[in-house]
C-alpha cells in the first residue's frame, strides 16, 4: 500500500491527509484487521523544482528545506494516527539512488530513452534553464492562467514549458528564451496500447481514474523528458557521457520509484538481506495499491506503469484509488480550491494544537471526494462531530458501560432468553463486519462509514425502546440481556470503527477490557465472555466548538 508521496516543501492541509493519507490508513488498518500482511509505504518527494522554490524563498539549501518539512509532515501524520510502516524521502538515502539509477539504465537497455537535442526556456536574467514550475503562464490546453510549466491544475494535463502561453520566469518575472539543450526522453508512445489493454481490463477502478486516463490515451501519449538541468536530484548515472554531466533525474522520474526503494529500505531495516523488495513488487499473491490524489492520476496510471513496463521485472498496480480534489468552503464566501500560497486551507499542525485528531478523521472520510469534488466546511466539521460522533456513537457507548457500572456490578451481564428485538438487534450487528467489509473492498469508505454510523443510530433506537432503566426493576434478567446484547453490539462497532477511528476504538476496547485479538475483524461479532469485568467508563468523542476566528482564511 502507498501513498503519493508529498514534496517536503510545505505543511500539510486537510486537502492531502483528505486526498490520500487518510484513505490509505483507513484500508490498511482494515486489511491488517482482516488478517492480511500489508507493508505501508511512504515519505517525502524532496526532489524538483518544488522544493527548489522554496529553498530559494527561504533562502536556505534545498536539503535543509526537505528535511524540516519532512520531519513536520511526520509528526503531523503520527497526531491523526496515520502510521505508516517506514516514511522515507527520496533525498535521504543511498538506496533511492541506486533504484532511480537502475530503472533509468534498464529503460535505456531496452530501447526506450532516446537522447535528442530539444528546446527549453531559459531565463537570460538568472542565466538558468527553466525546467518545470519555474515557468508560468497560460494552459494551451484549457486556456485558464497561472498553469505551472510541468501541468496544468485546472485540467490536469501535462505541459511541456515550451508549450505555455506568454511564459514568465517565476525566478525573475523575465520572458524567456528558447535556447537548445540535450535531455533524454522516455518513449511513452510505446506503451499506448498496453495501458489501453490493461486500463480496460480493470472496470472496478474509479470511473474518474479509468475516464481520465482513456480520453489521454485517445489523444496519443507524448514522449517525456526524464531530465533536467539542475543540480538537485537524482544524477544521471552515465560517466562516461560529456552530455550527461550536469543533468539530474526529472522528480516525476525518481518520484514514485521511491514506493519500491523505501520497501527496500523498510525490508533493510527489518534485519532482512538485501532484495527484500521483491517479493512485494514482483510476486504476484502480493498486490500494489496507490493511493493518490486527482492531479497524480496520469503519472500513477499512465507513466508509472509504463515505466514499470520498461524496466520489465516488476508487477503492475492492482488498483489506483484516487480522490478528486476536496476545495475549502469559508463563512459566508463562494468554494475555493484550496491552496497552500494563497493560505486557503486548514492546517494539520493548527488543527492538532487544538482539536483531537479522531473528528477530523471522521469528516474528512463522510464527505470524502471519492467520486467528484466536495468542499471542507469547517463549521460543519464541528457539527457533524457534536450531532454525529457525539450523539450517536459516544453516546451508545457511554450509556451502556456507564449503565453496566452503576447497576450491574460493572460486568458483562448474562444474557437471558432473548425477545424478538433482541434477536433483531443481534442480527443486525452480527451482519456489520460483513456490509463494512463489502463497501470497503470497492473502497467505498464513505458509504462503509455511514453503514457503521447507521448500526449506532440504530442501536441506540434499541436501547430506547428496550428501556433497561425500566427493566432494572420490573425484570432484571431481561435487563441484563439488554445490557449484554449493547455491550456486545458496542464490542462489534469498536472493531468497525478502528480503521476510522482509531483512538475511540481503541478507548472502547480498553473499556471492555478486550484483548487485541479479540478485536480482530472475524472476532467482531464473537460474544463477550460473561461475567467479565469491564474497565471505567470514559468519553469518546468530546463536544466541541469552533474557537474564534476557526476556519476563516486568516486564523
Ligand atoms: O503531487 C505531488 O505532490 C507529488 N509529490 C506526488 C508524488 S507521488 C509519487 F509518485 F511519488
Ligand atoms: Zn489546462
Amino acid at each position: 500500500m502507498t501513498a503519493a508521496l508529498p514534496y517536503s516543501n510545505g505543511l500539510l492541509h486537510v486537502g492531502h491527509i483528505g486526498g490520500c493519507y487518510l484513505p490509505a490508513d483507513i484500508f490498511v488498518r482494515y486489511l491488517r484487521s482482516r488478517g492480511d500482511e500489508v507493508a505501508f509505504i511512504c515519505g517525502s518527494d524532496d526532489h524538483g523544482v518544488p522544493v527548489l522554490l522554496v529553498a530559494r524563498k527561504e533562502g536556505k539549501p534545498p536539503k535543509e528545506v526537505a528535511d524540516f518539512y519532512r520531519a513536520l509532515q511526520q509528526r503531523h501524520y503520527e497526531g491523526l494516527g496515520i502510521r505508516f510502516d517506514i516514511y522515507s524521502g527520496t533525498n535521504t538515502t543511498e538506496i533511492h539512488t541506486e533504484f532511480s539509477q537502475h530503472f533509468f539504465l534498464r529503460c535505456l537497455e531496452n530501447g526506450y530513452l532516446d537522447k535528442l537535442t530539444s528546446q527549453q526556456l531559459y531565463d537570460p536574467e538568472s542565466g538558468m534553464f527553466l525546467p518545470d514550475r519555474y515557468v508560468e503562464g497560460v494552459c494551451h490546453h484549457c486556456g485558464s492562467g497561472g498553469a505551472r510549466g510541468d501541468q496544468c491544475d485546472a485540467c490536469g494535463k501535462l505541459i511541456e514549458p515550451t508549450e505555455l502561453i506568454h511564459p514568465r520566469s517565476v525566478i525573475t518575472g523575465a520572458t524567456p528564451e528558447v535556447r537548445e539543450t540535450v535531455h533524454w526522453f522516455f518513449r511513452l508512445p510505446d506503451f499506448e496500447d498496453r495501458l489501453r489493454r490493461w486500463i480496460q481490463e480493470h472496470d472496478e477502478w474509479r470511473p474518474m481514474v479509468r475516464n481520465f486516463s482513456l480520453g489521454l490515451l485517445g489523444q496519443g501519449l507524448p514522449v517525456r523528458s526524464i531530465t533536467r538541468d539542475l543540480d538537485w536530484g537524482i544524477p544521471v548515472p552515465l560517466p562516461g557521457d560529456p552530455d550527461a554531466k550536469d543533468k539530474v533525474m526529472y522528480v516525476w522520474f525518481d518520484a514514485p520509484i521511491g514506493y519500491v526503494s523505501f520497501t527496500e529500505q523498510w525490508c533493510r531495516r527489518k534485519g532482512e538481506e538485501p532484495g527484500g523488495y521483491a517479493r512485494w513488487w514482483k510476486d504476484p499473491d502480493c498486490k500494489i495499491v496507490h493511493f493518490i490524489g486527482e492531479d497524480n492520476v496520469i503519472f500513477h496510471v499512465l507513466i508509472w506503469p509504463a515505466m514499470l513496463m520498461a524496466e520489465g521485472t516488476f508487477q503492475l498496480p492492482h488498483n489506483v484509488p484516487a480522490n478528486c480534489y476536496l476545495n475549502i468552503q469559508f463563512p459566508g464566501e463562494e468554494e475555493t480550491k484550496m491552496s497552500t500560497s494563497r493560505g486557503t486551507a486548514v492546517w494539520i499542525g493548527d488543527y492538532l494544537r487544538d482539536y483531537p485528531p479522531d473528528p477530523l478523521r471522521y469528516y474528512l472520510t463522510a464527505i470524502a471526494p471519492e467520486r467528484q469534488r466536495t468542499a471542507f466546511k469547517f463549521e460543519d466539521l464541528i457539527r457533524r462531530n457534536n450531532e454525529e460522533l457525539v450523539a450517536a456513537l459516544g453516546n451508545f457507548v457511554h450509556r451502556n458501560v456507564t449503565f453496566a457500572h452503576r447497576y450491574l456490578g460493572g460486568e458483562v451481564p448474562p444474557r437471558g432468553e432473548p425477545t424478538e428485538q433482541d434477536r433483531a438487534q443481534l442480527a443486525m450487528v452480527a451482519g456489520l463486519p460483513d456490509r463494512a467489509s463489502a463497501l470497503l473492498e470497492e473502497y467505498r469508505f464513505r458509504d462503509a462509514l455511514q453503514e457503521v454510523m447507521a448500526a449506532a443510530r440504530e442501536s441506540n433506537r434499541y436501547f430506547d425502546y428496550r428501556q433497561p432503566w425500566a427493566l432494572r426493576k420490573e425484570d432484571p434478567s431481561a435487563c441484563g440481556t439488554v445490557i449484554n446484547v449493547c455491550l456486545n453490539t458496542i464490542k462489534t462497532l469498536a472493531v468497525v470503527m478502528e480503521p476510522f477511528l482509531p483512538f475511540a476504538a481503541a478507548k472502547t476496547a480498553s473499556m471492555l477490557s478486550a484483548e487485541p485479538q479479540e478485536m480482530v475483524w472475524s472476532a467482531g461479532a464473537d460474544p463477550l465472555p460473561e461475567g467479565r469485568t469491564l474497565g471505567e467508563p470514559v468519553i469518546l468523542f468530546e463536544k466541541l466548538e469552533a474557537r474564534a476566528g476557526e476556519g476563516s482564511p486568516d486564523s
